[in-house]
């Protein structure tokens, strides 16, 4: 993804490693978090390799948002580290890693009412656009240019891709829930990040919607390259599209591997049967 992304910042070319199978993009190690006398995350390390899809799955309590919320530089750990692209970025602000390609998408929906499809995702984009608020404010010439280019590239790489061409014009809230977690995939992608963390993208949604939101997510991977961690509740989600899965329960790290290896493992099982949570099976 050499060249010009369309957001007037020019990326260096990709390095050649960067093309070969098994390099890590995100590297987390070791990661302790405590609050108060509660041990959130204990021992915790994640590897997402360059072009997959890895997942951190658990019962809910697991410590799944807060592994994120470490990773995105929301939470300060006791101790660990988190290295992105083979920088340590684990002493950085939220806003700061997110200028280095780390994307993120909440569990909650977080979309701008009142505001149509499209500039809710070129929101996605103002915090690094270089021209900044000020010169976009006065509309100077740079800034006009590069919200040209944005514009550009949103319509044609990302609205096409995620099938947003219907109702790009509509206000967010008019939309189906399945159609608004879509957006939001959306807005996380307009910077081209490194790596793209999705918190339960399909907790709400409906067997359809869960469907499609995977179709999505596997969309970018394959288009794109992108390297996705992905934290989710739900099982079936998980097993069909992920490439390495990593089990949490209690905040402790129980088993790691390929969705069979993880499927089959007599820890996990006992850890979801344990709960109210579906059992484990394969995606529908
Ligand atoms: N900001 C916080 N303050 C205190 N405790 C928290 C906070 N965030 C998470 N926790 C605790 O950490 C544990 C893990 O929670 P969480 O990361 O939300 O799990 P999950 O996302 O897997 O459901 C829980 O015991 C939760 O109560
Ligand atoms: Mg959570």
């Amino acid at each position: 993804m050499g060249g010009n992304n369309g957001l007037g910042r020019t990326s260096a070319p990709v390095p050649q490693y960067a093309c070969m199978a098994g390099v890590t993009m995100l590297q987390v190690d070791d990661i302790h978090l405590s609050f108060g006398g509660v041990n959130a995350l204990s021992g915790v390390s994640v590897h997402a390799e360059k072009g997959k899809i890895t997942s951190v799955i658990g019962p809910n309590g697991a410590g799944k948002t807060s592994l994120f919320n470490v990773i995105s530089g929301f939470y300060t750990p006791q101790s660990g580290k988190v290295v992105l692209d083979g920088q340590e970025i684990s002493r950085l602000k939220p806003h700061s890693r997110a200028y280095r390609g780390m994307s993120r998408t909440f569990q909650n929906i977080a979309l701008f009412h009142g505001m149509t499809v499209l500039d809710n995702i070129k929101l996605g984009a103002h915090t690094n656009l270089k021209s900044g608020i000020i010169s976009a404010g006065l509309r100077l010439p740079s800034a006009r240019r590069e919200e040209v280019e944005l514009d550009k590239t949103i319509q044609r790489d990302i609205v096409g891709l995620l099938e947003l061409d219907h109702v790009k014009h509509k206000h967010v809230e008019d939309l189906a829930y399945g159609l608004q977690k879509r957006v939001e995939l959306a807005r996380a992608l307009v910077m081209r990040p490194k790596i793209l963390l999705l918190d339960e993208p399909v907790a709400g949604m409906n067997r359809e919607e869960k469907r499609e939101m995977s179709r999505f997510i596997l969309g970018v991977k394959k288009d794109w390259n992108s390297t996705v961690l992905l934290i989710e509740h739900d099982m079936a989600m998980v097993m069909g599209i992920s490439d390495h899965v990593v089990v949490l329960s209690f905040g402790k790290p129980i088993a790691s591997g390929t969705p069979d290896e993880v499927r089959s493992d007599p820890a996990v099982i006992k850890a979801y049967l344990g709960t109210a949570d579906e059992p484990v099976q394969n995606a529908a």
